[in-house]
């Protein structure tokens, strides 16, 4: 039985929490090879332990700046987001992290629910540093994320970058 990890935790209890997720990720996709597989296992982790994570998933690039939408945990997300649009857009267009406390103040947000106060995506990277997929995570609480979560699924995403197939 997975205890989801709450809202409120320490930073210390977050950090820990995570280096357990990352590690029961890293076992479960040691071997694997097939992309969309390890991609669809990392969502499930990810979202079935920690409690904040209302919406947990991926956009691939499928070709030069556009991405659509999968795998994913939570309700239907938007199918296609171009790289000039939306919190998504700016992480793939930038190759930074999209850290957003409050989704109402971000320009062109893409609101796939009404209920999503705050969001975190991250770039994941291939071997020739191309973007090849964003990981997305949105929350229906306000700032649900902070500079330990922008560490650690950045720490997946390098993770993630030896498995990534080239465009
Ligand atoms: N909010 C994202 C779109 C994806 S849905 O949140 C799943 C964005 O603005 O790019």
């Amino acid at each position: 039985m997975i205890t989801p990890l709450p809202r409120d935790a320490s930073s210390q209890d977050k950090r820990r929490h995570y280096q357990e997720t990352l590690k029961i990720i890293q076992h479960l996709i040691a071997e694997e090879r097939d992309w969309i597989t390890i991609l669809s296992t990392v969502c499930c982790e990810l979202h079935q332990r920690f409690d904040y994570f209302h919406w947990t998933g991926f956009y691939r690039v499928v070709e030069p700046a556009l991405m659509k939408a999968g795998p994913y945990q939570g309700g239907h997300g938007c199918l296609t987001i171009p790289f000039h649009r939306g919190v998504c857009g700016a992480a793939a267009t930038t190759h930074e992290t999209q850290l957003v406390e409050d989704v109402n103040t971000f320009t062109d947000h893409i609101a796939c629910s009404s209920t999503t106060q705050s969001e975190i995506v991250v770039p994941v990277l291939n071997k020739e540093n191309a973007v090849i997929a964003v990981l997305d995570v949105d929350s229906d609480l306000p700032a649900a994320f902070d500079q330990t979560d922008k560490e650690q699924l950045e720490y997946l995403a390098t993770m993630l970058k030896e498995k990534a197939p080239l465009l």
